[in-house]
């Protein structure tokens, strides 16, 4: 199984003939294969023989070490296995080959110094998935620089930026580490804030991998300061009903914290904050005032405000009745605009009325006093000018004595 993957793989690149030289009929020959084959994959080394007659067949690694002495082991690397030793064909086979492997095998004839053949081991080391790296934080309004890099492959991989399905042409930046590349490419694109998010990829291409390719994604980050906004209530709102705020929020990155405040004010004892969410249960017109929501991130700060107006459920009660009459409230249900003006001066009035109410009483009480008072007042007068008259008459007989 391996060794057919493995075979597929391997491309024989060149079959070598070596030309018989020799005049005579039995003439022998070497041929060998040049040979691909992905790091860390097992290499097959061949040699074809052409009229052998026996000599010694000798195989030697790049560095001329002999491998293999007429099928015999030579040199101590389990990696390396004769697999195959006919008249027609010896093969070895190399186990997880590195690029160190990479270069000329001979095969020869150990008889005729002459009649020897090189198959060249070629190691192709695929991309692994590249990285990205941002070389350059990206806020709104500015670029963003990132670089994608593969570290390692050989031959050199290729690299494509892709956006939108379409190509970002990348500064394209390669090294060469002993046998294999290092592949970077550099993009600098201007974001918005509405970049935030935008997808992103890189890609790898490299012969090893057939029309497969490498790919990273990568998600834009821009930053950008807070926006607050206040969702008021709709309606207007009386005394006892329960005032819910929210406050919606952005900015990247999004403000951790919310702050809830009154204007000029502390914030009310009743009031419950959760994040977003502001809530003050069984309003009343205390709690009149104006709210601030506030955010911030590193890069700014915002906020919203809200002014909040509790109307008297008194004058709502009191006020309810007559107005169908006066004002044709089915063309503007709930406005509150124009509902404030003909409710404003009413708190004044249901007191008004209310005095006159409980002073009814008090009026015929008061009535009735007056009307006494009068009565005695009358009987007084009447009496004082009888008895005046009296002493009148007592006066002209014996004054003196009356006053002694
Ligand atoms: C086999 O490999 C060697 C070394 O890379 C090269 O010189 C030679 O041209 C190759 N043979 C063919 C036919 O490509
Ligand atoms: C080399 O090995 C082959 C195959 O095993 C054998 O036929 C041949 O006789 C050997 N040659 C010598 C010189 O030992
Ligand atoms: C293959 O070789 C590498 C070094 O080239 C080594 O790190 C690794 O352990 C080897 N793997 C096996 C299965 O022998
Ligand atoms: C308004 O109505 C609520 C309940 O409907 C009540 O609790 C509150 O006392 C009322 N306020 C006034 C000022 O009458
Ligand atoms: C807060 O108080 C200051 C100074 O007293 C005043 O100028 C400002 O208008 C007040 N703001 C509100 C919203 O009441
Ligand atoms: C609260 O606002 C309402 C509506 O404007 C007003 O009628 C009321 O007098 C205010 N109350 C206080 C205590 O400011």
């Amino acid at each position: 199984m391996a060794f057919a993957t493995v075979w597929n793989y391997c491309v024989p690149l060149t079959i070598f003939t070596v030309a018989c030289l020799v005049r005579t009929a039995r003439c022998q020959a070497v041929q060998a294969e040049n040979v691909t084959v992905l790091e860390g994959g097992t290499a097959q080394i061949s040699c074809r023989l052409q009229n052998y007659d026996g000599s010694i067949v000798v195989i030697q690694n790049p560095r001329r070490q002999t491998l293999f002495f007429n099928g015999t082991r030579a040199l101590k690397d389990d990696r390396f296995q004769m697999v195959l030793f006919t008249p027609r064909l010896v093969r070895i086979t190399l186990t997880n080959v590195s690029v160190t492997d990479e270069g000329g095998y001979f095969c020869q004839l150990y008889t005729d110094a002459t009649h020897h053949q090189v198959a060249t081991l070629s190691v192709s080391v695929p991309p692994e998935t590249p990285t990205v790296e941002v070389k350059q934080e990206a806020m709104e309004g500015g670029e963003v620089e990132l670089t994608c890099m593969s570290p390692r492959s050989k031959p050199a991989a290729t690299l494509r930026w892709i956006r939108n399905g379409r190509e970002i042409p990348g500064v394209v930046s390669q090294q060469d580490n002993a046998k294999t590349f290092s592949v970077s490419s550099t993009i600098r694109i201007p974001v918005e804030r509405k970049d935030n998010g935008a997808a992103l990829s890189c890609e790898a291409f490299h012969p090893a991998l057939g029309g497969q390719k490498r790919i990273r994604h990568y998600r834009l980050d821009v930053y950008f300061a807070p926006t607050v906004r206040i969702v008021p209530p709709s309606g207007i709102l009386r005394e006892g009903d329960s005032l819910s705020l929210t406050c919606s929020v952005t900015g990247n990155p999004l403000p951790r914290n919310i702050q809830w405040s009154k204007i000029n004010d502390t914030l009310p004892e009743r009031a419950e904050i959760s994040g977003p969410t502001f809530q003050i249960s069984r309003l009343s017109q205390s709690h009149n005032g104006t709210y601030l929501c506030q955010a911030q991130n590193n890069y700014g700060r915002a906020a919203d405000h809200y002014t909040l107006l509790v109307y008297d459920n008194v004058s709502v009660t009191t006020t309810v009745p007559p107005t169908p009459t006066t004002q044709p409230i089915t063309s503007h249900p709930a406005t509150p605009t124009l509902l404030t003006p003909s409710f404003a001066p009413d708190p004044k009035d249901p007191g008004a009325v209310v005095e006159t109410h409980s002073a009814a009483p008090y009026a015929v009480i008061g009535g009735v006093l007056a009307l006494l008072v009068f009565t005695v007042i009358c009987v007084l007068i009447v009496t004082i000018w009888c008895s005046v008259r009296q002493k009148g008459s007592y006066r002209t007989r014996e004054p003196i004595l009356a006053w002694y």
